[in-house]
């Protein structure tokens, strides 16, 4: 009886106990977003859509795009595809308000895949552009020939501002139409696009049939000839399938997006870095070999120590595949490179990791999980001032559809996750102050679902921590 009396309270304190700990866990993370969608799967967008016709005029040049040349902002890369023949192979560009014209000299490549052969795809490096001016330019001749224009970077420096726009794992569905439409025209205006990977997904059907390269180039050409989209490779650009002879990993990929490489010492173009205004970007894969004695990794470890924070304070990593994402669908897929890279991108101060594959989005805390040695136990990320925000923008929108399952409870790394389609806005205004905002496609055009200051990791690592401006 005497038992019973203390054994009924201890057990009720126990369970009250236990319970109010299972709260704590829960509201350890940040927000799990409320707002609920409709997430049945888009489909591609049909051949014959408006975003997917074939510009008026024989061999008439299409599939036109541009990214960044070189390593400072004064070359650009002006890809295009010719259908019939060869064509012209040159650029004809112009300084707004210049006398002079010029003419650059393109190469010219063609691959097979399967029973697809592609048409000619152009790669012309313009250089020695200035600084901060608009350029114009035309690709084809005669009746066939377009015109275009861009916009080169200010100056590299550290208090340029510039604003990045993310998008991931785009697609060609009406979901992604409308995610290309929301960041035109946000009010923002990105002037570059930071691409995390997963361009067409023309492997999503049979023989990966590479006309849905074609469409998707038609398809982002009304942004990307107009302003630099930065690279990713991600696992939909792999296309290795060897039961139908296509054993070159990665092959429409490279022949189509060609970035600069060269510039930043790197031996592939799978991992790169350009400097942008206040920015350094360094552009890594998920699908190369990253460990130990690697060439991606000889070429990192040299790579972080070149990085001059006087010069370019921002530090922005993109890679595919995400290190810290509390989604179910490709859960730790990113663990083993984290392992290889993140105490570099602790010791080196990155300012924000973008990622995409996660067909989400989430924010996490500043944290780091590098404490761990095998033997001591330490293998729970923890708040660390000097580690880099990661952000998940795997959500452009494909035919794969949302992920919309995560792990429960949040864990403390998350501060910020939902599933719905939309971009990032990285507007960077000076060496020390950033404001990232992210938008979905179901709000206006200048609404962010969730946003927030960010303190540069070099410049004011020791300031207060970001308070996040808004989440709705
Ligand atoms: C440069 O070429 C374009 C297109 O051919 C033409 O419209 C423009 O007038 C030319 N500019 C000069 C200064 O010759
Ligand atoms: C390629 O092969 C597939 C499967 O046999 C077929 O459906 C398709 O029409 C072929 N395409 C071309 C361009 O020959
Ligand atoms: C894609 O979006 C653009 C811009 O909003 C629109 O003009 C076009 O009709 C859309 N196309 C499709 C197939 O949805
Ligand atoms: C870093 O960049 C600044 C500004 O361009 C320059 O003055 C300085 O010499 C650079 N430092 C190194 C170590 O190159
Ligand atoms: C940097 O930008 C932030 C945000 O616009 C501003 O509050 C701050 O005063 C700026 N710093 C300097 C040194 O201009
Ligand atoms: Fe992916």
């Amino acid at each position: 009886m005497v038992a019973m009396r203390w054994d009924c309270p201890s057990f009720a304190l126990v369970f009250a106990v236990s319970f109010i700990l299972s709260i704590a866990e829960v509201c350890n993370g940040g927000r799990t977003s409320s707002f609920v969608r409709n997430d049945q799967l888009s489909h591609d967008m049909p051949l014959d859509s408006d975003v997917f016709r074939v510009p008026p005029g024989y061999n008439a040049p299409q599939q036109v795009h541009i990214t960044q040349g070189d390593r400072m902002g004064k070359a650009v890369i002006v890809s295009w595809v010719t259908p019939d023949e060869p064509g012209s192979n040159s650029v004809r560009y112009w300084a707004e308000n210049s006398k002079f014209n010029n003419t650059a000299q393109a190469i010219v490549l063609t691959y097979n895949y399967f029973n697809y052969t592609s048409g000619y795809i152009h790669h012309c490096t313009i250089k020695d552009l200035e600084f901060d001016t608009k350029y114009y330019y035309e690709v084809g001749i005669g009746k066939s020939s377009r015109r275009f224009w861009f916009v080169t970077p200010p100056a590299v420096g550290p208090d340029v501002p510039y604003t990045f726009g993310l998008i991931g794992d785009l697609g060609q569905t009406h979901d992604s139409n409308s995610t290309v439409t929301h960041y035109e025209l946000n009010p923002s205006k990105g002037q570059t696009l930071l691409f995390v990977g997963d361009l067409s997904y023309a492997d999503a059907y049979p023989f990966h049939d590479n006309m849905r390269w074609d469409t998707w180039g038609r398809f982002i050409e009304r942004n990307a000839a107009y302003q630099p989209w930065i690279w990713t490779a991600g696992n939909h650009e792999i296309d290795f399938v060897p039961e139908i002879g296509e054993d070159i990993p990665f092959k429409p990929y490279v022949h189509r997006y060609h970035v600069p490489f060269k510039a930043s010492g790197s031996t592939s173009p799978f991992w790169y870095s350009i400097k942008r205004a206040s920015a350094y970007i360094i552009v890594l894969s998920s699908y190369s070999a990253y460990g130990k004695y690697t060439p991606q990794f000889k070429w990192l470890e040299k790579e972080f120590p070149k990085v001059n924070r006087t010069e370019t304070p921002w530090l922005i990593v993109l890679m595919h595949c995400p290190f810290y994402s509390s989604y179910v669908h490709h859960y730790m897929e990113g663990e083993s490179m984290r392992v290889m890279y993140e105490p570099w991108f602790v010791e080196y101060k990155v300012d924000v990791v973008f990622s995409g594959h996660v067909h989400a989005y989430e924010r996490s805390e500043r944290i780091s999980n590098i404490a761990y040695n095998v033997v001591n136990g330490l293998c729970t990320p923890i708040k660390d001032p000097s580690a880099p925000l990661y952000i998940t923008i795997g959500d452009g929108g494909n035919l794969e559809g949302l992920v919309t399952e995560m792990t429960e409870p949040q864990p403390s790394y998350s501060a910020y996750r939902e599933a719905s389609f939309g971009h990032g806005m990285l507007e960077i205004k000076n060496r020390t102050d950033a404001y990232f905002g992210w938008h979905r496609n179901q709000d206006g055009y200048a609404v962010e679902a969730d946003s927030l200051w960010l303190k540069n990791r070099y410049w004011s690592v020791s300031e207060s921590e970001e308070l996040s401006v808004a989440s709705i």
